[in-house]
């Protein structure tokens, strides 16, 4: 995906019609907001999230550890990586990281936590939207990544599904590991605080199926995607499903009425609507454009 110029783009959901100058500003203006999320933070002032990474806890849930398997000595990417906790908790459990993300504050955030963290040596991270991957990466591994992750939050970003998951296959090694937990996109057509929990109060607000046209959200521009519209763009590309699990937790709050368990999950006392999706695949030894 270019940046300015004024042919229209035919590649997909979110882009039928819209000129490639116009997907540019909707990008940028998603980017500045971004960068103004992370603006407050520096690994100096210290949050929470950074704290915990620095005193030594995995930013990762169980479900994303256990899912992925032994990365020690793999080459992971990870895409839409933001501040980095999650990228360097895998840097942690031995693999070479790669994060990217199109916030130039969060890659600055993560590049300062790694080095707080003496993990500057196995990480790598990289300004650049995810449509302009794999060249965007300077030095990626031959042949390709052992493992492609990308959660929480991710793909309300992306107008263009059947692009994006032709990346993630351009971007792993044959064979390679693709992993994504991401809010379910049932959770994601709810209310943001889905309701207050009481069950009797949910409301649909958002679409649910991807539409050409992005959900306004103050400044900057959501797209949503249905299960099967994900599924079925990944296998499209050349990722071979091994599991789909959905959660009734979520690793944020999202509402007063959630609890948390003690590990990272909070969920809902009085009904159990899925708040996660995990997917897990394997790329296939081709794809259709090699
Ligand atoms: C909710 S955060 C992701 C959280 C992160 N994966 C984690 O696990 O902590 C969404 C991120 O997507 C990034 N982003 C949005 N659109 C993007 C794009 N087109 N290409 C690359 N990154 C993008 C934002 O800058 C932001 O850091």
């Amino acid at each position: 995906m270019s940046d300015g110029g004024d042919e229209t783009s035919d590649s997909g959901p979110g882009s039928d019609g819209v000129s490639t100058a116009d997907l540019s500003a909707r990008f940028e203006a998603n980017r500045e907001h971004w960068e103004e999320m992370v603006e407050p933070v520096s690994v100096a002032d210290g949050t929470a999230e950074i704290e915990a990474f620095l005193d030594g806890e995995s930013a990762l849930l169980p479900v994303q550890r256990r899912e992925v398997g032994d990365a020690t000595g793999d080459s992971l990417l990870d895409l839409q990586c933001s501040i980095g906790t999650r990228t360097l908790s895998w840097a942690r459990m031995g693999a070479t990281v790669t994060g990217v993300d199109i916030s130039a504050e969060s890659v600055r955030v993560a590049r300062e936590l790694a080095a707080a963290a003496g993990l500057a040596d196995d990480a790598t991270f990289v300004r650049a939207n995810v449509y302009d991957l794999p060249e965007a990466i300077p030095e990626p591994p031959d042949g390709g990544y052992d493992t492609v992750v990308s959660n929480f939050g991710v793909l309300c970003w992306l107008p263009d599904l059947d692009r994006w998951a032709e990346v993630v296959a351009e971007s792993l090694a044959p064979g390679g590991t693709f992993h994504l937990a991401e809010h379910h996109p049932i959770a994601t057509a709810l209310s943001d605080d889905l309701g207050g929990g009481a069950a009797g109060e949910i409301s649909v607000e958002h679409p649910y199926f991807s539409t050409d046209d992005p959900v306004p959200d103050g400044d900057t521009h959501k797209w949503t995607h249905g299960l099967g519209e994900i599924l079925t763009a990944l296998v499209d590309a050349g990722i071979d499903l091994r599991s789909v699990n959905e959660q009734p937790f979520s690793p944020i709050r999202r509402s007063e009425a959630m609890v948390e368990d003690g590990e990272g999950r909070w969920r809902f006392e009085d009904h159990d609507l899925p708040l996660l999706v995990t997917v897990t695949g394997t790329r296939r030894e081709s794809v259709a454009d090699e």
